[in-house]
């Protein structure tokens, strides 16, 4: 009987492994909501800690919920000495997503807890991470500068004390701002390589730190989280604007990617980009830097012109970190800090309502054959 060969769908592209609750990404509106509230007004109008709420419970807090969050995550905030001493081991040459993939490792190994599955604990869990990560990844630039740590401030909310513990001081309200909107941007989306990586991990009943140290390398690659640092490495490439297009001929006559651009559900826009340009737009004023924003114009016009193939979140995310004072190494860790939430959510969704997570193959190697 002749087998029809199965519709093998390469990468997943289009296919709907699951239901969830968390978030809705719809190309065809070019929108995202979270928990049904349109991110574009979550930016607007919240505090980092309001949305992690959301996405973590389904609800924004009420003024108890996030009294106790921010309690919570502000006492988990001091890196313990022996995960000083880890990273400490660890060269100031090695990637900082290296680093931070190892420190969550490390705090899910002194956790006594870590195996408790329960939906409390994966919250208790899901917090101590996102009061860690910040503190590892600003250890990591500042001993990567040859600076002291800073230790954290109690009395400064997530994105303050982030950039405090980084910088040594709180910018101007603008550039916190602009922190925290992308911090809000790059919380969560759907069943992206990262979140699915932390979902086919938790599928098999390993603990939420297995999942977040497996997402955090997904998200290294440049063709996901990597992007955002990619596109300053971009930007160095060419130099001033009017070296874009020559730049881009050659790129794509060398068959790049060409990052910070394309999206595998977006097909007319990353929902997230005019809000995410908006606080760009907002730093370059700042700072003084029109040279940058005339960069950024001109290759996104080429790009289109040439490909019509339009930014993602990473295009505006990578010049505004840059602009923030942040290493471009840094970049990417600074996703994890946001995207820490989107992936515990999933954890705990996925823990709910599990299936092992294990598609089939079609075969298309030797026919079968036997020793001589
Ligand atoms: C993120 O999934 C998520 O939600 C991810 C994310 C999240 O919030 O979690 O949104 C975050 O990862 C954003 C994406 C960041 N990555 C980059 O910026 C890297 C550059 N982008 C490309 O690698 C690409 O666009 C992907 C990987 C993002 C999407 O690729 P797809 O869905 O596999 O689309 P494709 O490669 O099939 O594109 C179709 C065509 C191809 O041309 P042909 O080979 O058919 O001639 O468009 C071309 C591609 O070569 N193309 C690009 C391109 N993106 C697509 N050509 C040059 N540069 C690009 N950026």
């Amino acid at each position: 009987m002749s087998e029809t060969a199965p519709e093998i769908r390469k990468g997943l592209a289009g296919v709907v492994a699951d239901t969830t609750a968390i978030s809705k990404v719809n190309p065809e509106t070019n929108s995202l909501l979270y928990r049904g509230y349109p991110v574009q007004e979550l930016a607007e109008r919240c505090s980092f800690e309001e949305v992690a709420w959301l996405l973590w419970h389904g609800e924004l807090p009420t003024s108890d919920q996030l009294a106790g969050l921010r309690e919570s995550e502000r006492a988990g905030r001091e890196l313990t000495p022996e995960l000083r001493e880890v990273i400490d081991r660890i060269p100031t040459t090695a990637h900082p997503m290296d680093v931070l993939r190892t420190a969550v490792s490390l705090v899910g190994a002194q956790d006594p807890h870590a195996d408790e599955a329960t939906e409390e604990a994966s919250l208790t869990k899901a917090v101590r991470l996102l009061a860690q990560v910040p503190a590892v990844v600003a250890y990591d630039q500042r001993r990567r500068r040859g600076q002291d740590l800073v230790p954290p401030d109690p009395e400064l909310g997530y994105a303050e004390n982030f950039l405090h513990m980084t910088f040594g001081q709180v910018p101007e309200p603008v550039v916190v701002d602009a922190f925290r909107v992308s911090l809000i941007l790059y919380a969560e989306h759907s069943f992206n390589a990262s979140t699915f990586t932390a979902r086919v991990i938790t599928s098999t009943m390993a603990d939420l730190y297995s999942a977040v140290v497996g997402a955090i390398g997904a998200l290294k690659g440049p063709l996901h989280g990597g992007a955002n640092e990619a596109v300053m490495h971009v930007f160095e490439e060419i130099g001033s604007a009017e070296n874009a297009e020559a730049w881009l001929e050659d790129a794509l006559a060398s068959k790049r990617k060409i990052m910070g651009f394309g999206h595998r559900v977006y097909k007319t826009g990353d929902s997230r980009v005019p809000t995410m340009k908006a606080a760009l737009d907002r730093l370059v004023e700042h700072y003084d830097r029109p040279d940058l924003l005339e960069l950024y114009t001109r290759l996104e016009a080429a790009m289109g012109e040439r490909k019509n193939i339009l930014p993602n979140l990473d295009y505006p995310s990578g010049p505004a970190y840059h602009l923030m004072g942040f290493d471009t190494a840094t970049f990417t860790p600074l996703f994890v800090a946001s995207r820490v939430v989107g992936w515990t959510a999933h954890v705990m969704e996925q823990a709910a309502d599990n299936a092992l997570i294990r598609p089939l193959s079609e075969y298309d190697g030797p026919d079968e054959r036997h020793l001589t």
